[in-house]
């Protein structure tokens, strides 16, 4: 249990990574993290993930979101040579896509941090493929299925491990 609570505490988001690409045991393992996150009403059918690694479609994809915008052409993956893209069927009720998405993602988070990968949740990831809906096809998300969020995953730069964790003051009341 300290291990788990030493890993939470460990994990922080990584934004620069370098190009080398991780394991295929390694995504294996974070796949497999994730698959082990709780999904409401337990519909597990409704829940897709997708390993990208063609780096040409993760710059299709990036671009994509920054087009058009003041961050036009830079990397919303901090050059990471792996995304998971989470999507899902259907909203079995309002808003439980998200919720279930912030769980699957966050334990890939914590799996890659416990296996000295480093990680981010990327949220720009669904507005690619609402502004350019032939990227569904490039990715292979099946029929039916939207994009919800990703991670981005690989080795840290020195400079992005270097980074710390920004400091925390979340107000907690009690009653
Ligand atoms: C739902 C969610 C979406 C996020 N989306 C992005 C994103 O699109 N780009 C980014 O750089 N960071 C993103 N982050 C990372 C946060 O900015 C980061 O978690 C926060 O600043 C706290 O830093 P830490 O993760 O190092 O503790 C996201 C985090 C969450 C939980």
């Amino acid at each position: 249990m300290a291990e788990t609570l030493a890993t939470i505490e460990k994990r922080k988001s990584t934004k620069g990574f370098k190009p080398d690409q991780i394991p295929a045991a390694a995504v294996d393992t974070i796949l497999k993290a994730g698959e082990a996150a709780p999904i409401g009403m337990g519909a597990f059918d409704t829940i897709h993930f997708t390993v990208v690694q063609d780096a040409e479609l993760l710059k299709k994809i990036s671009e994509a979101v920054t087009r058009g915008t003041p961050r036009a052409g830079t990397d919303i993956y901090y050059g990471a040579p792996t995304v998971i893209i989470v999507s899902v069927a259907k909203q079995v009720l309002p808003g439980l896509d998200l919720v279930d998405a912030g769980g699957v993602i966050q334990n890939f988070l914590l799996a890659a941090t416990d296996i000295g990968i480093g990680s981010v949740h990327i949220f720009g990831t669904p507005y690619a493929f609402a502004a350019e809906p032939a990227l569904l096809q490039l990715a292979g998300i099946p029929e039916g299925f939207k994009v919800v969020s990703s991670a981005a995953l690989g080795y840290a730069t020195e400079t992005a491990a270097a980074t710390p964790k920004p400091p925390r003051n979340i107000a907690v009341n009690r009653v």
